[in-house]
């Protein structure tokens, strides 16, 4: 009886290690900017961008004097980093909390500010694809494994008038979030440069 018992939970133990191991293989994780660096040209604009700076909001000795103010409007200490506050971080850096993404242990520098990844997916899968089959690869193979492209509006509102910061059109109107006039706000992104290869 206790034989098979403990053969059943051994079973079971068997079971749910390979289903965590399987879905870990599974999940893209996050690379990095520099995981991207093929495309010079968007790497360096963004690296300009609103997004590409979006850490800095949250060192007092960075922000704008506009920044301060609304801050303050918000009810949100100024004078004080929040480089350390989770609450923060989720939205100015790159992958936060999930695999290989920036967190309080890992603060890699290509991970700083709302990167590649943020809006086109974790890139650890497809990253390898753009690399063996530059020329081919298809955009389905790409979704598969991870890529999000061009980027969603629900990608954007993981951060934008989201209920998890006060930085949202309840708090404020004008931090609403349209998402076509958004696309085209000069300098949160990168430019759009022709692909040399049709995908
Ligand atoms: C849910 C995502 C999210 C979280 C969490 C978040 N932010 Fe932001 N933050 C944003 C977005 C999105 C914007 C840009 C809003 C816009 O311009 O429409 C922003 C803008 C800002 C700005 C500039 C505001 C302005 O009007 O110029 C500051 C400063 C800032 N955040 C600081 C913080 C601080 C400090 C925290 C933690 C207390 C925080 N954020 C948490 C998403 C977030
Ligand atoms: C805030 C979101 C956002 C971030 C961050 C972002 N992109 Fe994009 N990216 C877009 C959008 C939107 C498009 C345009 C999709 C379309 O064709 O309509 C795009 C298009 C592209 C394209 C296709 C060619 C082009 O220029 O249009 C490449 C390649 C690309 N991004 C690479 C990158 C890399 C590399 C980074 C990081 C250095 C990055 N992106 C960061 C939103 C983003
Ligand atoms: C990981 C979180 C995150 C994602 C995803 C994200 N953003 Fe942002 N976005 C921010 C933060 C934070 C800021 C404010 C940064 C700052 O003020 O330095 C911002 C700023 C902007 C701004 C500039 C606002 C201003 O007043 O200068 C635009 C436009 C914008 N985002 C559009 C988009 C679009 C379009 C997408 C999706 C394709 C997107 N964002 C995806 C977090 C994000």
């Amino acid at each position: 009886m206790l034989g098979k018992l403990s053969f059943t939970w051994l079973g079971m133990l068997v079971m749910v290690l390979a289903w965590a191991t399987f879905s870990q293989a599974e999940a893209p994780q996050f690379v990095g900017n520099e995981g991207c660096n093929c495309h010079k040209t968007e790497l360096k604009d963004w690296s300009e961008s609103t997004h590409g700076l979006a850490l800095d909001q949250l060192f007092a000795s960075k922000r704008s004097r506009k920044q301060n103010k609304a801050m303050k409007d918000l009810g949100l200490d100024y004078k004080k980093d929040y480089d350390q506050d989770e609450k923060c971080l989720e939205c100015h850096t790159t992958g936060f909390n999930q695999p290989g993404g920036y967190s309080l242990q890992n603060t890699k520098e290509d991970l700083k500010g709302v990167g590649c990844e943020s809006c086109h997916g974790a890139g650890s899968k497809y990253r390898v694809l753009h690399k063996e089959k530059d020329e081919t690869f298809t955009k389905e193979e790409a979704a598969a494994l991870g890529e999000v492209y061009p980027p969603t509006e629900e990608m954007c509102r993981k951060c934008h008038d989201n209920e998890k910061s006060v930085f949202n059109s309840k708090s404020d109107p004008k931090y609403g979030f349209d998402f076509k006039a958004r696309l085209e706000e000069k300098k949160s992104w990168h430019k759009k440069y022709e692909l040399l290869f049709k995908h």
